[in-house]
């Protein structure tokens, strides 16, 4: 997106100019729209869990703004001449399931042959002008709240190494169909400051795209980031995604890993596929909005850490 040449329009929320989970544009003093797009390649054999994964990645990064999403559209690249149309059609019936959970209505797509597979959706919501959560809204003083645990990148390697047994598979396909629509929610009606969502880069890549967005420094305490099951254990035998190692790469400059093992710094770096919010809020907040995902079963929830005024754009480790 580099380069291109910015518009200037009063209207633009938060665009261009300031890259997050999605863009949002006002249209009156009391609605503005949120729009995104996202699609990826399988991750899992199962087309309609695909599907469902796929849409539950798209839809976070509404999620992750604090909007609600109202419509969507597919966008599917498919091998037509060697897969069958059924696979499609499982897919696009997976995605289907989580836009009915998540109240969103599906308005059409756009399919093109393609040699390799790729399912996602363009999703748009709404939101107050007033209510956004950026990545650049936390504040010093506030707590962090991490909605899912991680280790989604790791496991899955492990699956595709053939080494990861059905039960804890089944974990991370849990963890990843799991819509931020309530967290979200939470954050919303209780309050938060700053949110973004886990994805790509990982727990510390977002977390330094928050800090430095936000202008501040951030402390992750190590030990209470909640870990999937069988990640550690997978973590200190090498097993990594590729993205976790150029993760780390790209941002290691700003963390300060004070006692954490390398495994576990990398693993704090694992790529995640519809991964947790990240939600900064003060820190009354921060712990509401934690007992009640708890209560509503988002067992992997956590505080992890806090966010400080010094050092500014370094993330501490504890
Ligand atoms: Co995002
Ligand atoms: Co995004
Ligand atoms: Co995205």
């Amino acid at each position: 997106m580099c380069g291109l040449p910015l518009i200037s329009d009063p209207n633009v929320i938060v665009g261009m100019d300031k890259p997050d989970d999605s863009g949002v544009y006002k249209l009156s003093e009391d609605i503005a729209l949120v729009q995104t797009v996202d699609f990826i390649t399988p991750i899992v054999d199962d087309p309609f869990i695909f599907g469902q994964i796929a849409a539950a990645n798209s839809l976070s990064d509404v999620y992750a703004m604090g909007g609600k999403p109202i419509t969507a559209m597919n966008i599917v690249c498919f091998p037509a001449k060697t897969m069958e149309i059924n696979i499609l059609k499982e897919i696009l019936r997976g995605g289907m399931d989580k836009l009915v959970e998540a109240g969103v209505a599906l308005l059409g797509g756009h399919s093109v042959d393609d040699n390799e597979l790729k399912y996602g959706l363009s999703v748009t919501g709404t939101i107050h002008p007033q209510r956004v959560l950026t990545r650049g809204g936390a504040k010093a003083g506030d707590l962090l709240v991490l909605t899912k645990p991680i280790g989604v990148g790791i496991l899955n390697t492990a699956l595709k190494g053939g080494v990861l047994d059905a039960e804890t598979a089944l974990v991370a396909v849990k963890n990843m169909i799991r819509l931020n629509k309530e967290a979200s929610e939470l954050a919303q009606f209780i309050g938060a400051n700053g949110c973004t969502d886990i994805t790509g880069f990982g727990l510390l890549g977002h977390t330094c795209e928050m800090a430095l967005q936000s202008g501040v420094g951030i402390k992750i305490d190590v030990s209470s980031v909640p870990v999937l099951p069988g990640v550690n254990e997978f973590a200190k035998k090498g097993v990594f995604p590729g993205g976790a190692h150029s993760n780390r790469d790209f941002r290691i400059n700003m963390v300060e890993k004070g006692s954490t093992p390398d495994w576990l710094l990398t693993v704090l770096f694992d790529p995640q596929t519809s991964g947790g919010l990240l939600i900064s809020a003060a820190p009354t907040r921060a712990r509401e909005i934690l007992s009640q995902l708890l209560n509503r079963g988002h067992q992997g929830a956590a505080i992890i850490g806090e966010v400080g005024g010094e050092p500014k754009e370094k993330i501490i480790l504890n």
